[in-house]
């Protein structure tokens, strides 16, 4: 019951902030090379009209350096769905996408987690945020807690502070 309290304020806590979250692709939901793949945001909560995609690889064999897959990309659009010339990228782990100020693209504001690209012909992840166009809210919270979980405790003793707080306030009052 205290962890489904926390859990509430910390989602509170995100959907209050002005952030902007890559929410797919994630460590668990990759992405199907030469396939068309979704990529989705925070659209709702970001303090920017637009940036500009990039895509990112930590080894240098694959990717020297990231390289733009869309030069302008709006924010209220949410989602996008990357072609596959825009991901001709090979199979491989160790991807990021990282969304950047379109003027300078090493003002990165926000970096995916590392994902996967998983060879032509894979399945897609089982939950993909494709499927939910609307429901950016509903969507990115499974994704949060199923896979940042570092993260999520990180939130824990923040949240656990905040709720006693408010609870020895209405104590008090
Ligand atoms: C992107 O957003 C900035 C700041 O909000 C705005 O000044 C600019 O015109 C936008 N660029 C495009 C191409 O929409
Ligand atoms: C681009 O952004 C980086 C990181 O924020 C900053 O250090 C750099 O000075 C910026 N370059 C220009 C030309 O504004």
């Amino acid at each position: 019951m205290l962890v489904r309290i926390l859990v509430a304020a910390a989602a509170l806590v995100g959907a209050v902030s002005a952030q902007l979250t890559v929410t797919n692709p994630t460590s668990d939901s990759w992405w199907v090379a030469q396939s068309a793949n979704t990529l989705a945001w925070t659209c709702n909560t970001s303090p920017y009209n637009n940036f500009t995609v990039l895509l990112a690889n930590s080894n240098p064999s694959i990717l020297v350096q990231p390289i733009a897959i869309i030069a302008i990309q709006e924010s209220y659009d949410c989602s996008k769905t990357i072609t596959q010339q825009q991901s001709a990228q090979p199979a491989a782990t160790g991807y990021t996408v990282l969304l950047a100020n379109p003027l300078n693209s090493t003002d990165v504001y926000a970096t995916s987690e590392t994902f996967e690209i998983k060879a032509l012909g894979s399945s897609y992840p089982a939950t993909s945020s494709a499927s939910s166009p609307s429901g950016t809210s509903s969507s990115s919270s499974p994704s949060s807690t199923g896979s940042s979980g570092g993260a999520l405790a990180q939130y824990i003793p923040a949240g656990a502070g905040m709720v006693l707080a408010l609870a020895a306030g209405l104590v008090v009052a």
